[in-house]
């Protein structure tokens, strides 16, 4: 991708492409094993949004959790990470990323082990809550962090191995999920978790500070020693030194600039409105309860398992199909094309829960067809896309403010879907409610039509301009 990123940084996704043909600068070892590292709080991410899907049933099982109670095993995760991503903006600032990104892996660790040790629904909550505060910390800081150490010719694709990291990471917690499953060792699939956190807890003690952050803290020495470690060329480590020192003028703005100048406000609503239409998909819904969806449509144990890790696979790879794509193809025409499959892939869903289609071999292998035509259908659209534009439509000085606003909203949207999926399946029962999810997303295809822009090839300060001389929404890209 050019100027885009996936998942990208609040304050540093970067404002203008490298130039096309760049010559990519030799890759410095150091900026490696820092970019390598703090992708591992991606992989963290994944791992434990993962993993309770397999857990879930077995957890019920031990502690004789109610509907209500499963509810909030899952989503206290959520409100973890809306209030790590709340916090993290400031954090990262006072006591810099490095120290954040420390801090976010001894709560992966630490909430591991509380869940992996709970004797009680309470005491597993808390640590659900302990780990979402770290992957809504991580996932501020990781990105934010990645770009401000690699060097330009490559941040575009080094911040997008971020979110190919998380699906990665919900992968391997579906088929350690699978294997573990035939002992119903729910506490090992949560506490497995803690080791890749232990590796991430060691390996940050060992990272360099973000030369960027330094220069923010007026501590230039450092920072231009820390950048000449981190680039093959002193002179490139002088120049961007330079470069940040000509930027950091631009003082970010927030909530004032937001109360004030109506422009901003409808960037800030429209980042706001793609989070909400991300998260209700119903993507998460697929990604913490897929075995009892499995299980609604009537597969056995190994199946629900088994199954659950094939969409691990397919939300993966179709995440190389927008990294591919997404600046040829343009945002607009692939997050129709998303929606409507999305859509598609749902009502026939939902016809099958019916019991329309009977409950025979044919309709469980139809169920898992159009279950993973949804699960790609959103890798390669809403899921990375989302995250592009939300960066590519803030405007420089409010870039901080307007996407801790739409990160916020994701995260507190994401915790309303997982809360509620369990109490729809009992009241609305699974067909209606999955007609719902299907509604919404076809809702989307007309969203998208009327208020998102075509970003693709536009540059970030076209976009500004427009957007501040008023232009409708959807004309600020192309
Ligand atoms: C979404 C997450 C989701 C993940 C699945 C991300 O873009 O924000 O909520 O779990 O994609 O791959």
């Amino acid at each position: 991708m050019s100027d885009t990123v996936l998942n990208p940084s609040p304050s540093s996704a970067p404002s203008s492409a490298p130039p096309s043909g760049a010559v990519k600068a030799p890759m410095v070892r150091r900026m490696m094993f820092a970019v390598a590292l703090a992708a591992i709080a991606g992989l963290m991410f994944g791992l434990d949004v993962g993993v309770i899907s397999g857990a879930l049933g077995f957890i019920r099982d031990e502690f004789h959790a109610t509907d209500f109670e499963q509810s909030w095993i899952v989503s206290s995760m959520m409100f973890g990470a809306a209030v790590g991503a709340v916090g993290a903006g400031r954090m990262s600032y006072a006591f810099g990323r490095r120290r954040s990104l420390i801090f976010s892996a001894f709560l992966f660790v630490a909430g591991g082990l509380v869940c992996a040790l709970a004797s009680s629904v309470s005491e597993l909550i808390i640590g659900r809550a302990m780990l979402g505060l770290a992957i809504g910390i991580g996932s501020f800081v990781a990105p934010l962090y990645i770009s401000e150490v690699s060097d330009i010719s490559r941040r575009g694709s080094l911040v997008s191995m971020y979110q190919l990291m998380i699906t990665l990471g919900i992968l391997l917690a579906f088929v350690s999920n699978a294997i573990l499953s035939y002992s119903g060792s729910w506490r090992w699939m949560l506490g497995i978790m803690a080791i890749p956190g232990t590796f991430f807890l060691i390996g940050s003690f060992f990272l360099p500070d973000s030369p960027r952050w330094l220069m923010l803290r007026g501590r230039h020495d450092e920072a231009l020693s820390i950048m000449k470690e981190l680039r093959h060329n002193p002179e490139l480590a002088h120049q961007e030194i330079r470069d940040i020192q000509g930027q950091i003028h631009d003082r970010q703005r927030g909530l004032a600039m937001f109360l004030e100048n109506r422009n901003f406000r409808r960037a800030v609503l429209l980042g706001i409105a793609l989070q909400v239409m991300q998260q209700l998909t119903g993507i998460n819904v697929v990604m913490y309860y897929a075995p009892r969806i499995f299980q609604e449509v009537g597969f056995g144990s190994s199946g629900q398992i088994w199954g659950t890790a094939i969409v691990g696979v397919v939300n993966w790879l179709a995440t190389f199909i927008a990294i591919a794509f997404a600046d040829n193809w343009g945002r607009r025409p692939m997050l129709i094309t998303g929606f409507a499959i999305m859509s598609a892939g749902l009502a026939v869903l939902a016809t099958i829960m019916s019991g329309a289609a009977g409950n025979t071999d044919l309709s469980h292998y139809l169920a898992i067809s159009v279950l993973l035509c949804f699960i790609a259908g959103f890798a390669f659209s809403a899921g990375p896309l989302v995250w592009v534009l939300c960066s590519e439509i803030m405007p420089l000085q409010g870039r901080d403010f307007g996407i801790t606003c739409s990160t916020v909203t994701n995260w507190v949207t994401n915790m309303v879907v997982g809360a509620t999926f369990l109490g729809l399946l009992t009241t609305l029962g699974a067909s209606h409610t999955f007609w719902l999810y299907a509604g919404l997303n076809a809702l989307f295809i007309f969203m998208v039509l009327f208020f998102v822009p075509e970003t693709k090839g536009v540059s970030l300060e076209s976009i500004e301009t427009k957007l501040n001389q008023g232009v409708t929404l959807r004309n600020i890209g192309r």
